[in-house]
């Protein structure tokens, strides 16, 4: 998919990429083809007339991003496909992923993956979000456990077709920045806020994803300051190789 950043620079494209590769693995499922779809989709599918607190998994969704049109027409599209032709698809929004093998790449929650290369390589970072800016996010290893747990789930199990609610921590530059200095002493953050911060205000800060711990019986396993010394432990050895 082209995410939300980018996706705000070239809608059409955004459009045109997540809608119809959707259409083509909903399609060949509905074929018989492929016996089991996964599809991500976002917290991006939330607006600003969300509950921003424990955003609830049934709730008001007017996004406000290209990119978060996609993710709740997507979503639709995959409990159609269920209902109507009992294709097996199963989904999530995922918060913003952090990872040290993964680049960041178009997303709005990107920061919270530049900072960690910046401070390994540079010792400071500018945030293009401002420092009290509260987005859900999680460790790659937990979005896999997640995925892969969703995937071998009994279908009878699974009381949503569109997409669950995903949650493991919220936090804001401001804390990230405090989760590296408490390993880093001498890393300096500054703060200049762009157009991401726009789309970074629609979203929630927290999200309540009871229904995925209930159903599929989630847990996340990495809270902030594990993934800080994750992230520095293996970005240390990326750079010095
Ligand atoms: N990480 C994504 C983004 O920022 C959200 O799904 O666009």
């Amino acid at each position: 998919a082209l995410l939300s950043a980018t996706g705000e620079k070239y809608p059409m494209e955004a459009w045109d990429l997540n809608m119809n590769s959707l259409f083509h693995v909903l399609n060949l499922a509905k074929g018989g083809q492929i016996k089991k779809v996964f599809w991500p989709s976002s917290i991006a599918v939330f607006g600003p007339t969300t509950p921003r607190e424990n955003t609830p998994q049934h709730t008001i969704c007017e996004p406000t991003t290209v990119y978060g049109i996609t993710k709740q027409v997507g979503e639709r599209w995959c409990e159609y496909y269920y209902n109507k032709y009992g294709v097996d698809v199963r989904s999530i929004r995922y918060p913003g992923i952090i990872s040290h093998k993964a680049m960041p790449g178009g997303g709005t929650t990107d920061y919270a993956v530049e900072i960690y290369h910046e401070a390994i390589k540079e010792g400071k970072y500018e945030s293009f979000l401002s420092e009290d800016t509260n987005l859900p996010m999680m460790f790659m290893d937990d979005a896999i456990k997640a995925t892969t747990a969703i995937m071998a789930a009994p279908p009878e199990k699974l009381s949503i077709r569109s997409s669950y609610n995903l949650s493991a921590i919220s936090f804001t530059p401001k804390d990230i920045a405090n989760s590296i200095k408490a390993e880093m002493p001498d890393f300096k953050m500054s703060y200049k806020p762009d157009f991401r911060q726009a789309i970074a205000d629609s979203w929630p800060s927290s999200i309540d994803d009871s229904v995925a711990r209930e159903d599929w019986n989630w847990s996340h396993d990495f809270d902030l300051n594990k993934m800080t010394s994750e992230m520095l432990t293996q970005l240390k050895k990326k750079y010095k190789a």
